[in-house]
């Protein structure tokens, strides 16, 4: 078990490089089950994720070999298996995203349920009445879902809520069906957009990602394509508001700060200095924070993803703030946690109301996801004395490439014990 020691105060100075998307990668190396050949992705995270991804699709026969610093090389066969296997899918939601391409690539597709996760049920009724309006059978089979069709069909999709993952799965199952499928109310996020174009790249006739709609035009076959994923805006996000919170002054490089327009507001309606380059800023600090209201929502709304760091920003804020999340029902587990270190947070059903306070204090602490683990992080690093924070690998290790080397590279008093 890692433990995180973190000696708050010091401000953060300096470059920070930030790393491939996660939540790129994953989707598009489920995408690799619909190609045939070779192929070399570029500015893969070496994450906790993204090797239980690797493991999943060496489960299913394909060769997959990560190389440093940061390439993941794939080899595609078309001896593809279709059992994923139960113990792999249940430590990673994401791993239910192959069920559209398998479906689509081999006609059959058994893969267990994903279940409930820390921040909320998180079921997959789009994923499986999308597929069924492309035609495949699904059926329920000792906790597996059993998902099957000769060749899918396009068709119109509409999804009750615009979820990134089943907007990705049907898209990547449509590129092989015949015919033309529209899906309405589609996720508009920028991991969207770049496994749009990794699937292009590879023949596939996709427009709209980006938008509410994308148009899916099925051809036969795909090849596989070299391709580079895009910058982790999370991560980015997520160590501007380190300068923030540390009162700090550090340039973020490699990003899109496009991805983070709501973000970067966020953290100017605070009193935070942001100069954007292309693909790079400065963030710094000077006076205490003010309180703001924020309510998470699909891109490009403020994202989730960024809800539990802006907790730990906001609880040191002056004033009162409030954060209302929508997207996941069970997200403020790191309150508790917060509150231990001298947070002033109440939990009001979907909101919490933040009165901040002048500093946090030092605690042994856990976090309950990865992203809870961020916002531990953050606290941790302007609260007075040290903190320890449990569990690393199972949480912070899922998003945060090299966490400990950046962090102490830019001035961070930080340490890990194994
Ligand atoms: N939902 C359903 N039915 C479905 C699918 C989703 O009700 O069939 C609900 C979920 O329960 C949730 C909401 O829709 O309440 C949004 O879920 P979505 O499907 O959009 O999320 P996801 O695809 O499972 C991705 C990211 C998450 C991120 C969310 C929202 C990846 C690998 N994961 O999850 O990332 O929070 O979109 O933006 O892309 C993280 O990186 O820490 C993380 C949790």
């Amino acid at each position: 078990m890692r433990k995180l020691f973190i000696n708050g105060g010091n401000p953060l100075h300096g470059e920070v490089e930030i790393s491939g998307a996660k939540n790129s990668a994953l989707p598009i190396l489920a995408a690799t089950l619909l190609l045939d050949g070779k192929l070399s992705l570029t500015n893969i995270p070496l994450l906790n994720d993204v090797i239980i991804m690797m493991r999943v699709l060496r489960s299913l026969g394909l060769r997959v070999e990560y190389c440093e610093p940061d390439t993941m090389n794939v080899w595609i066969n078309s001896k593809i298996r279709h059992v994923a296997p139960y113990e792999l899918v249940i430590k990673m939601r994401a791993s239910f995203f192959i069920i559209g391409p398998m479906v689509a690539r081999i006609g059959l597709a058994r893969v267990p349920l994903p279940g409930g996760c820390a921040i909320g049920f998180r079921p997959v009724n789009y994923y499986l009445k999308g597929l069924e309006t492309l035609g495949a059978k699904v059926e329920m089979e000792h906790g597996f879902v059993k998902a099957y069709a000769a060749k899918l069909k396009g068709a119109p999709i509409y999804l009750d809520f615009p979820s990134v993952g089943a907007t990705e799965s049907l898209m990547m199952a449509a590129t092989l069906a015949e015919g033309e499928t529209v899906i309405e109310n589609a996720a508009q996020e920028p991991e969207i957009v770049d496994l749009q174009n990794f699937l292009n790249k590879c023949g596939a006739k996709i427009s709209g990602a980006g938008t509410q709609t994308i148009v899916i035009n099925g051809v036969n076959s795909l090849k596989a394509a070299d391709y580079r994923i895009i910058p982790d805006r999370i991560e980015a996000g997520t160590m501007m508001t380190a300068a923030a919170i540390t009162k700090g002054d550090l340039t973020i490089k490699n990003f899109i700060p496009d991805h983070l327009s709501a973000v970067i507001v966020k953290l100017q309606e605070a009193g935070v200095e942001v100069e954007c380059g292309k693909d790079c800023a400065r963030v710094f600090a000077k006076e205490r924070l003010k309180a703001l209201n924020i309510k998470t929502l699909p891109y490009p709304g403020f994202p989730t993803d960024m809800q539990p760091q802006f907790t730990s920003l906001l609880s040191i804020a002056k004033g009162t703030s409030v954060i209302t999340e929508s997207i996941f029902e069970n997200r403020f587990m790191h309150v508790q946690e917060l509150k231990r270190m001298g947070a002033d947070i109440q939990i009001e059903g979907h909101s919490i109301i933040i009165e901040g306070v002048p500093k946090l204090s030092a605690a042994p602490v856990r976090a309950s996801d990865l992203r809870a683990g961020a916002a531990l992080v953050l606290a941790a690093l302007c609260a007075e004395g040290e903190t320890l924070i449990n569990d690393m690998e199972r949480y912070i290790d899922r998003g945060y490439e090299k966490i400990v080397q950046k962090l102490s590279k830019i001035g961070a008093d930080v340490k890990e014990i194994k």
